[in-house]
């Protein structure tokens, strides 16, 4: 199966892509968490994406097309894969159209997380991160038995550089300019579902699962 997760920043696309990757079996493709291992990492890529990333603003479309491109070309690939946090643009989306097309495949579908920005802003100021397995906490929501460590590994949390409120607010703002048609795109393309992205994280599972199972070939 071949799926694309949209929503704003904070939605929950991360906390549900695990989930939903490893219920169908696919892996799941973050182009967030690829750029951000490719900083601390001082890569050429890396260094390229950095400031923009820290703004808040979208790496140009042409770097992060590049690196989606050889990172769905992988083997495991095969069967499908879930996307999280691409496409982002229209110019990003018209390209993964064809680049699927090359290969004789398309998307299966498009899962739209529905959130408002007070939530998002909520979600995001309380977000922490483990440094060494990626698993995403929050201090309120998803609180860790000790503060600063991850309760799966032990490793240290740290708070994103992007999840100030000012870089939030601004985050909302080229989601709203830049990512939101992507909504009327996939609408057009008969594969958008949209779901209500609040409550108990389970039950968006839940109700993410239950909206795909249609779906599934
Ligand atoms: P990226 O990492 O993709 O950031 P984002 O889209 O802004 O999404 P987030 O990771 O902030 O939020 P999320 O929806 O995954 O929420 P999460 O599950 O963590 O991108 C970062 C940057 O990289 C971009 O700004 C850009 O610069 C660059 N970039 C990436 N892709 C790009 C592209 N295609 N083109 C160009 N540039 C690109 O949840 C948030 C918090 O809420 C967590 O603390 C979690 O515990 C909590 N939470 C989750 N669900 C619930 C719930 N149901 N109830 C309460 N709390 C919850």
């Amino acid at each position: 199966m071949r799926v694309v997760l949209v929503g704003p920043p904070g939605a929950g696309k991360g906390t549900q892509a695990q989930f939903i990757a490893s219920h169908l079996s696919i892996p799941k493709i973050s182009t967030g968490d690829i750029f951000r291992t490719n900083v601390s990492q001082g890569t050429a890529l890396g260094r390229r994406a950095q400031a923009f990333m820290e703004r808040g603003d979208l790496v140009p479309d042409e770097v992060t097309i590049a690196m989606v491109t050889d990172r769905l070309q992988e083997d495991d690939t095969q069967s499908g894969f879930l996307l999280d946090g691409f496409p982002r643009t229209v110019p990003q989306a018209e390209t993964l159209k064809k680049m699927l097309a090359s290969w004789d495949t398309r998307l299966d579908v498009v899962l739209e997380l529905v959130v408002d920005d007070d939530e998002v802003v909520r979600r995001l100021s309380g977000r922490r991160t483990c440094r060494r397995c990626g698993r995403v906490w929050h201090v309120l929501f998803d609180p860790p038995a000790r503060r600063d460590k991850c309760d799966d590994c032990g490793g240290e949390l740290f708070q994103r550089d992007d999840d100030r409120e000012e870089t939030i607010r601004h985050r909302l703002e080229v989601y709203q300019e830049q990512t939101a048609p992507l909504v009327a795109f996939y609408a057009d393309e008969g594969i958008l579902l949209g779901i209500d992205a609040t409550g108990p994280v389970d039950e968006i599972t839940e109700r993410a699962l239950s909206a795909l199972r249609r779906f599934i070939r």
